[in-house]
């Protein structure tokens, strides 16, 4: 037995060949963009965006933006060349086992559980929070209690969360969309993109002239730490490593390019598509993040997104861009466009969280045709041909995750998991290119090694500016994955045990 047993190129190629055994090809590269920023545009921006800016950064969070879109680009050019040399299912995980054999591809499967399983479930968080904005639209609310993890306090009540029950309700929902099939889901995909692009042009239009100067200033605060009244966490705030915690915070915007490439398998022509979806989807988001934070932070300040406007902070700023006081009562001039946007962010969150378990159970479905996890997770639906029971499995990780654990968490650790797959990729596709120049590729990162280094180097910037808190949670999770992989894939992997 070898840990860095690689599989054969050709025998990958075989694989996605193999249509009997394999997904149905129906994507287009259009889809994919459209896939691409159904997954990107979220949470991210419209919760994370106040977050970073409350613990971490201030206004500077829009270079916070820039940091970690940096970082994306280069790791988004190595998933390119990645994805137009191995079209198939399974992205980072079977790029490296093709690389860098089957400890490290193992280590980036987990891994990714922590990107998809975990993201969706903290995109689903934060969908509580802006469904209990759209119930108060018909003056009804949810109880603290019932949208928040044991661990978070509302400090004005003194009341303390049990479980957070919307956030399971719509992962549910979408684990049984994605049950019925890919495609039909994909059309649905295609309006929410457009209405979550147009969220960022009408917020940043209408919002521009209420910018507060005083709001920017000091754009980047002088260090200093802050402690989250509501969960009790300390972190720096203002200067470098505020900025870097904040680029680490709001990565998770960014996350979802790289889910284009697990539907490889799905996409017809898949050389030419990957890199445009990859690529494409990645350069619009960056462009729309930039004006959305510099507009968000500008009309309305960091003590805000650290009190009132904590929650659904995007409503709350387009409720509090302008208005009046009637009877003791707040009437925002502009809460027909608040309550527009929060229905739309909802149907935006929607798609974030589909595409990430649609991820999620295509990682696994490979891994499962692996033989490093169980067969369950690559189990076909007679009728509808997808991996319902993979779906349905982690519906219920998700569901522990998003129910019991404070979205703030959750978001950190799906922000360092990927960051960590980010930088195997970057190193897998220069290893790729010294090992194997000779296989055709059709897109080829320009500047290699000097991109996948940059790669590294950002990706491991935004890794130190999340903390040691979040180190030791990476690091517990991945001495998780290895007592399963020697306890059990090692031992049930088809590559070693010789079988096709
Ligand atoms: N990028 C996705 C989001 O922002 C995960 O919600």
């Amino acid at each position: 037995m070898s840990l860095f047993v690689r599989k054969p190129i050709a025998q990958l190629f075989a694989e996605a060949e193999d249509s009997e055994k394999g997904l149905k090809r129906t994507l287009t590269s259009g889809a994919l963009v459209a896939l691409g920023i159904g997954a990107i545009i979220g949470a991210g921006l419209f919760a994370r965006t106040a977050a970073a800016a409350a613990t971490h950064a201030g206004p500077s969070v829009t270079i916070g933006f820039i940091i970690a879109a940096v970082g994306c680009a280069f790791a988004g050019l190595c998933y390119a060349e990645f994805a137009s040399m191995i079209p198939i299912a399974g992205s980072a995980y079977t790029y490296s086992y093709a690389t860098m054999g089957e400890f490290i591809a193992w280590i980036i499967g987990w891994d990714l559980i922590l990107e998809y399983g975990v993201g969706a479930a903290t995109v689903s968080s934060y969908w509580s929070q802006y469904l209990n904005e759209f119930l108060k639209i018909f003056d009804m609310s949810i109880p603290y209690q019932w949208f928040h993890s044991p661990f978070e306090t509302d400090p004005q009540t003194g009341v303390t969360g049990i479980i957070n029950i919307p956030a399971i309700f719509i992962l549910l929902v979408l684990s049984l969309l994605l049950i019925r099939g890919t495609k039909g889901s994909a059309a649905v995909n295609n309006i929410i993109v457009f209405v979550k692009v147009a969220i960022i042009l009408v917020f940043v239009a209408v919002g521009w002239s209420y910018i507060r100067p005083e709001n920017h200033t000091p754009f980047i605060p002088d260090p200093t730490k802050y402690t989250n009244p509501e969960t009790g966490v300390t972190t720096n705030f203002g200067g470098i490593m505020g900025l870097l915690g904040a680029a680490g915070i709001v990565f998770f915007a960014f996350i979802g390019f790289d889910a284009v490439s697990t539907a490889a398998q799905e996409t017809k022509n898949p050389k030419r598509a990957m890199p445009i979806g990859i690529l494409g989807s990645l350069a619009i988001c960056t462009v729309l993040y930039i004006l959305f934070s510099w507009v968000l932070t500008g009309v309305a300040s960091t003590e805000d997104f650290r009190t009132h406007g904590k929650e659904a902070s995007v409503t709350y700023a387009i409720q509090h861009l302008e208005g009046s006081t009637v009877g003791g009562e707040w009437v925002p001039k502009y809460g027909w466009l608040a309550n527009l946007i929060t229905v739309a962010i909802l149907a935006g969150f929607s798609s974030v969280i589909l595409v990430m378990l649609l991820g999620q159970s295509r990682v696994f479905f490979s891994m499962s045709r692996d033989g490093l996890v169980p067969k369950v997770f690559s189990q076909v639906h007679p009728k509808y041909r997808t991996p319902y029971k993979a779906n349905l499995i982690f519906f219920v990780l998700s569901s522990l995750f998003a129910g019991f654990v404070p979205a703030d968490v959750v978001g950190e650790m799906t922000s360092i998991g990927t960051l960590f797959a980010f930088i195997l990729v970057c190193a897998g596709v220069w290893i790729m290119r010294v090992r194997h120049p000779e296989i055709p590729r059709q897109f080829k990162v320009p500047a290699l090694p000097v991109v996948a280094i940059l790669g590294i180097v950002v990706c491991a910037a935004m890794i130190f500016g999340l903390g040691w808190t979040n180190w030791l949670r990476l690091f517990g999770w991945l001495a998780i994955g290895m007592i399963i992989y020697f306890a059990y894939s090692i031992r049930n992997s088809h590559l070693q045990k010789g079988k096709p």
